[in-house]
């Protein structure tokens, strides 16, 4: 995804020094091989999921309870909180979770295969709130032909946000692609219902925010 090859290589570099390490914990190695999601699953496993900036991962293991035969993928920069995550998954002792530390605006679509994953999951990714800041924001039309690429055919992608107006800028981002349509006349729900919510998430809605829930279909 990054353009400019000095500040990739710096970042690369950067990504392979993850100060963890676990059999659970999908770590790149080489520049330019992907990493073979099959392999890295029980041979059980029928179909995966990517979660982008899994937080805690309460939503993860939720989800990885309920669907034995689901590989979960979880990326998530911040290493404390795939240390909790695995905790969680150890105590519980779940086969389907693994995860990575990268940062997926850096390095995404170089490290998982195309076509990999049935749902491509983003969890209240950060707002930037601040117009300078937009620039900083997860959801743009390049990333969206990334996870169009990363997605299998009838794959979609589950957003969900707090925050209206990156709500609405998503909305309109999804109308100007042809790579994704939605289901019926709602381009977006105030509920989720039957999904897991993340203590974030129910943090959120216990202050009484709206929370926006999108859901695209690759076309
Ligand atoms: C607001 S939290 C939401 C966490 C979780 N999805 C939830 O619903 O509770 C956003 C999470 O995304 C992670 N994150 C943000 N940008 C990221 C990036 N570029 N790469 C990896 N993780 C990222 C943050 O570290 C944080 O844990």
């Amino acid at each position: 995804m990054l353009v400019n090859p000095e500040i990739r290589q710096k970042l690369w570099k950067f990504t392979l020094r993850t100060p963890y390490s676990s059999d659970y914990l999908l770590q790149p190695k080489e520049w330019g091989k992907k990493i073979d999601i099959k392999k890295c699953f029980p041979d059980h496993i029928k179909n995966y999921w990517l979660e982008l900036g899994s937080g805690w991962g309460e939503v993860a293991i939720e989800l990885a309870k309920k669907n034995p035969t689901t590989g979960f993928l979880l990326m998530e920069r911040k290493i404390d909180r795939v240390i909790a995550t695995e905790e969680k998954r150890k105590e519980l002792g779940l086969e389907n979770i693994r995860y990575m530390t990268v940062n997926f605006q850096w390095f995404f679509s170089e490290l998982l295969e195309k076509e990999m994953f049935e749902t491509v999951l983003i969890n209240f990714p950060d707002p930037w709130p601040k117009r300078k800041h937009h620039k900083n924001r997860v959801m743009k039309p390049k990333f969206l032909e990334e996870v169009h690429n990363l997605l299998a055919p009838n794959g979609r992608l589950l957003f969900a946000t707090d925050y209206g107006p990156y709500a609405r800028k998503c909305i309109s981002l999804f109308r100007k692609t042809s790579k994704f349509n939605w289901e019926g006349m709602e381009e977006y729900f105030f509920d989720r219902p039957e999904f897991p919510r993340s203590f974030f998430e129910t943090e959120k809605r216990n202050e009484g925010k709206q929370i926006y829930y999108l859901e695209r279909n690759k076309v």
